[in-house]
């Protein structure tokens, strides 16, 4: 590894108490964390330390002007229990796409790629033994100026933590397609994983969920048309057993799993077109009995069967789960890529080197 990450290991693991037969998403941290600052132009003091509360000046801009960016990935363990980490590289590239659109400092590929290897690799004993269980990375960075005024910060932290998580439960989910608010418009910041979006997205989402829906189905404003994405999932369609996936046009992320869905589909001989859908397609499609599947696509679930979608009023249902070939296909592709079952011909995974970490 080329960077010299200082490693204060804790005291005390919290480890013992961890009852891993109820890991609920997102709640559950592990002992350590990675932190670098970014001052005077350049990324210094890579560091990993005890997990826990970072400081946060009163005017520190990120609270103020949201220039904040955050990438989610999972490590799992192979057969023999090995680390196992899905391809790091398009994160470092998304990451840094995120970077430039929000005005902040690109990471290091090298930078980003050893602290998620040091981080994972110190708390391998962290990561659930179950099956589709794994460990959550959150990587992310903010702006840590402390100063009012709109101006891109000069100064920056680059943290990552972990999260062991269960097995996702995957209750097929109600889709409303949204026709008063939008989720990303072009020229906006749609395609950056940035938190204002999702700040954005709740309030129409909180209100789909009153109305006894699962998520929101985004569709492109002003016409609300195009399909764009499905809660914080990209969105796949089976009509006529071709799969079917909106273009990347600079409003959609360009989500890992979606990618990695149309490479693998592709190589297995099917036809995957990237293109504009409309929603008045999904529901001709839907009348001419040819609409077979749909599902959102996201590292969290990897695909999350849609059951119903609801348009002006229109409830749409969509065959039952014991139809879905290619849904779960893809499901036991990638999680057996990941686990190692299924041969990894596309150099995705690497395994992670545990046991040679120097310690400060
Ligand atoms: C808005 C949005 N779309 C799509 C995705 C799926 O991306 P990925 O497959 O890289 O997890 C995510 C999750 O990261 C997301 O937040």
């Amino acid at each position: 590894m080329s960077t010299n990450i200082k490693i204060t290991r804790t005291t005390k693991s919290r480890l013992p108490e961890v009852d891993f037969n109820y890991l609920p998403f997102g709640k559950v941290f592990t002992d350590h964390m990675f932190i670098a600052d970014y001052i005077g132009g350049q990324w210094v003091n890579p560091r990993i330390e005890p997990f826990g509360p970072v400081y946060m000046h009163p005017a520190s801009m990120v609270l103020h002007y949201s220039q904040t960016i955050f990438e989610g990935m999972k490590a799992g363990r192979n057969y023999d229990g090995q680390p196992m980490l899905f391809r790091l590289d398009k994160h470092v590239e998304r990451i840094n796409a995120s970077a430039r659109r929000m005005c902040m400092p690109e990471i290091p590929g090298d930078l980003f790629k050893d602290a998620i290897r040091t981080q994972v690799a110190l708390e391998a004993d962290w990561i659930p033994t179950m099956e589709d269980s794994s460990l959550y990375i959150r990587p992310f960075m903010y702006a840590t100026d402390e100063f009012i005024g709109v101006r891109p910060s000069e100064t920056y932290r680059f943290v990552i933590f972990t999260c062991p998580t269960g097995p996702y439960y995957d209750k097929p989910v109600r889709l409303l397609a949204e026709t008063s608010y939008i989720r990303a418009a072009q020229g906006g910041t749609g395609e950056a994983k940035t938190g204002g979006n999702y700040a954005a997205s709740l309030l129409p989402a909180t209100l789909a969920v009153k109305q006894g829906f699962d998520q929101v189905m985004w569709l492109e404003g002003p016409e609300f048309k195009n399909v764009q994405e499905s809660g914080t999932m990209n969105i796949f369609f089976v009509i006529d057993g071709k799969l079917i996936t909106p273009g990347t046009d600079g409003t959609i992320l360009r989500g890992i799993t979606r990618d990695s869905i149309i490479q693998l589909m592709r190589a297995k001989g099917y036809t995957v077109e990237e293109r504009t859908v409309t929603i008045d397609e999904i529901v001709a499609a839907h009348k001419a009995g040819k609409l077979q599947e749909c599902f959102g696509a996201g590292t969290a679930a990897v695909v999350s069967h849609v059951s119903e979608i609801s348009y002006q009023g229109e409830l749409m249902t969509l065959p039952g789960m014991e139809t879905r070939e290619i849904g779960n296909l893809i499901k036991s592709e990638i999680n057996g890529l990941r686990n190692g079952i299924v041969k990894d011909e596309f150099g995705w995974i690497e395994a992670v080197e545990v046991g040679n970490l120097q310690l400060a």
